[in-house]
């Protein structure tokens, strides 16, 4: 709605910019480190890889001082699992702890509250090779005693902490629970027994990091795109809640609720999805409620009624990385009123203030909005500094629906931009760029890997100066 005027963001509000460790940090095979299934993925050869990435490893220090320089009041980082826990369980490998203290030393000492993802998509391969990772119930035991020890190590300074990274996307991505199979339909099936798991796991983590950590704050950072009905047909209304709840709402009904939601249930006993488990899981999940909501948004989508025909059945899925047509149920269309990046991903500010709005309503719990960022091909500039208004623009929208959130009642801890520094992209290597400083580098060129400041980190660092006046 249209208000009258509009209140400031509070002064505790943590102005961020967020990673992940495989997309950052580079030194893939460095001081001990295991591989992540990540690392050994067969990709695109056109696209480079995470053995050097933005080498933040070696960086690290120069890249807190451009943070602090930016005035940056969180950063949001993930630790990677096999840095720790080569094998994913077993000895502990300390210079990988050892980087994380310093990371988090520097941090600290330059004013920067840290935010840690716990697991964000660098999965030890050694867990799939020992027992078929996320699939066997042993995953969980070994996700909270890696868990429980990162708390140990770092709980005094780190306050706030983030179980899995987009468990939502994550169950849908067969090479990121380290599956080979062609067997699309039982790849499904597999990812939705792997999120049971990561929701056991994840709730069992909650409980540690409450009993383990002084002050500790910790919650999920789902993926969430607005959808919308692509109609007012009443079947793309029905479509559009159905999509809602099987897409969007099913890991959080499990993360807050303790339940899988009605729809999704029954989506997954149509077709021999749900899995087999004890009754207790659900009261842990019950038991351990996260202290918030974090969440990544990028766009929004369009949804449309998608009913059987002669040449579809239950179970037909679609897919554009993520299930894109569900026979008898939805499908995605291109929404012709939004503008979209490079790579498609349709620019919808108005969406965020909507999702942050069906969240409150629905948990109840503060908002970290754990990503949010405009990735695009850059080159620098011959002459003078890179002028990526583009970016600018989508991230001052994007802000001025938090603050407009805000006002109509929803509580907010801060704001992460994704990302810091150029990083490489999850899907488009370094041709796909998202940073207030631009690294020097290209796909398969290492060049000298040198940080420099793009327009948009002045006017971060001037947003973050007047707390979001300018917003
Ligand atoms: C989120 C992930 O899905 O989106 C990040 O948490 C990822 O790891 C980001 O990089 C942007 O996606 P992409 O494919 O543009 O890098």
């Amino acid at each position: 709605m249209q208000c009258k005027s509009i209140k400031p963001f509070p002064d505790n509000f943590l102005w961020g910019s967020a990673s992940a460790s495989f997309q950052a940090e580079g030194a893939a095979h460095e001081d001990g480190k295991g591989d992540s299934v990540m690392d050994v993925r067969v990709q695109d050869p056109s696209i480079c890889n995470y053995e050097v990435a933005a080498d933040h490893y070696h960086h690290y220090k120069e890249d807190v001082a451009l943070m602090k320089e930016c005035g940056l009041k969180a950063y949001r980082f993930s630790i990677a699992w096999t840095r720790i826990f080569p094998n994913g369980n077993g000895e502990v490998n300390e210079k990988g702890v050892a980087f994380y203290n310093d990371l988090i030393n520097e941090l600290v000492s330059a004013g920067i509250t840290p935010i840690v993802t716990i697991y964000h998509f660098d999965y030890p391969q050694a867990l799939v090779d020992q027992y078929g990772g996320w699939l066997n119930r042993k995953s969980i035991d070994d996700y909270v005693n890696y868990a429980s020890f990162l708390f140990r190590t770092y709980g005094d300074r780190v306050k706030y902490w983030l179980t899995v990274n987009e468990q939502d996307h994550v169950v849908h991505m067969p090479f990121r629970l380290g599956l080979t199979d062609d067997d699309r339909h039982e790849k499904e099936r597999l990812g939705f027994l792997a999120n049971h798991n990561m929701c056991v796991a994840g709730s069992l983590a909650v409980k540690a990091c409450h009993e383990i950590v002084e002050g500790g704050k910790i919650g999920p950072a789902v993926c969430f795109d607005m959808l919308y009905p692509t109609s007012n047909k009443p079947e793309d209304g029905l479509a559009w809640m159905d999509a809602m709840d099987i897409r969007n709402y099913y890991v959080l009904d499990m993360n807050v609720r303790g339940e899988y939601n009605g729809a999704f249930r029954r989506y997954l006993e149509d077709r021999n999805m749900y899995p087999e488990f004890d009754p207790s899981d659900m009261e842990i999940m019950k038991a351990n409620k996260p202290d918030f909501i974090g969440f990544n948004y990028y766009a929004s989508k369009s949804i449309s009624a998608y009913p059987l025909n002669e040449n579809t059945k239950i179970g037909d899925i679609e897919f554009k990385l993520l299930p894109d047509k569900e026979a008898g149920i939805y499908q995605v269309v291109k929404n012709t009123n939004l503008n979209a990046t490079l790579w498609g991903w349709e620019i919808d500010d108005t969406g965020l203030q909507c999702v942050c709005r069906l969240l409150w309503d629905r948990y109840h719990l503060p908002l970290l909005i754990t990503e949010n960022g405009f990735g695009n091909k850059e080159t620098w500039p011959e002459e003078g500094i890179l002028q990526d208004d583009d970016r600018i623009d989508f991230l001052t929208r994007h802000l001025h629906n938090v603050k407009e959130a805000m006002n109509l009642g929803v509580e907010f801890i801060g704001y992460c931009t994704w990302s810091f520094t150029d990083i490489v992209s999850g899907h488009s290597g370094f041709s796909k760029r998202y940073g207030f400083v631009y690294v020097n580098r290209t796909e398969h060129d290492l060049r000298d890997l040198a940080r420099r400041k793009k327009k948009s980190f002045y006017w971060y660092q001037e947003t973050i100066r007047n707390n979001g006046e300018n917003i």
